[in-house]
């Protein structure tokens, strides 16, 4: 952690108490937007993953459709990480996105990749094909939920 993050956090706890924060509106808006996102990207995606698994009937034109969708949505949660939204407090962002700023945009960017693998794929309709795609797109979630979302 930065110093200069160490010393701010370290002084919103100091003020406002472990669990308020001291992050003003705009932080927050920013925080709303990124969780709205990602929050319409998940409803899009677990279909899809139902559908590949099996548990509800694959229907290729709503994959390919919701594939869509997410390859879009990829391209507009960036703007929600401004600095300062680091400490807003029911965020599960994790600080260390601010401190590797490029490995956190790099993995952005591999999601954006991906889905738009997968969107292109999906426009065929064959599962068969669909399949490690549909993989790639779920391991980009996965990588950067690991190291910069909290549980
Ligand atoms: C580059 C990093 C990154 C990638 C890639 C990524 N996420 Fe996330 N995701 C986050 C972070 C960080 C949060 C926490 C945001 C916050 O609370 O401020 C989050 C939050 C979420 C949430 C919770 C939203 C809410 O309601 O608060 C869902 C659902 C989610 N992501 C789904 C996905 C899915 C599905 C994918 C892949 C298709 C994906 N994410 C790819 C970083 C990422």
């Amino acid at each position: 952690m930065h110093r200069k993050m160490a010393t701010l956090l370290a002084g919103a706890l100091l003020a406002t108490g472990a669990t308020a924060h001291a992050a003003g509106d705009e932080e927050e808006k920013a925080v709303e937007y990124r969780e709205s996102v990602f929050h319409v990207m998940g409803h899009n995606f677990k279909p899809m993953g139902a559908m590949m698994k099996g548990e509800i009937d694959f229907d290729a034109e709503e994959f390919a459709t919701r594939a869509e969708r997410v390859s879009q949505l990829a391209h507009m949660p960036m703007e929600g990480f401004m600095e300062g939204t680091a400490d807003v407090a029911d965020s599960e962002a994790k600080p260390g996105i601010w401190e590797n700023w490029e490995d956190f945009q790099g993995k952005m960017e591999d999601l954006q990749e991906t889905s738009a693998e997968l969107a292109e794929v999906a426009q065929g309709g064959d599962k068969g094909a669909i399949a490690p795609k549909f993989k790639a797109v779920g391991e980009s979630c996965k990588a950067c939920h690991d190291d910069y979302k909290e549980d």
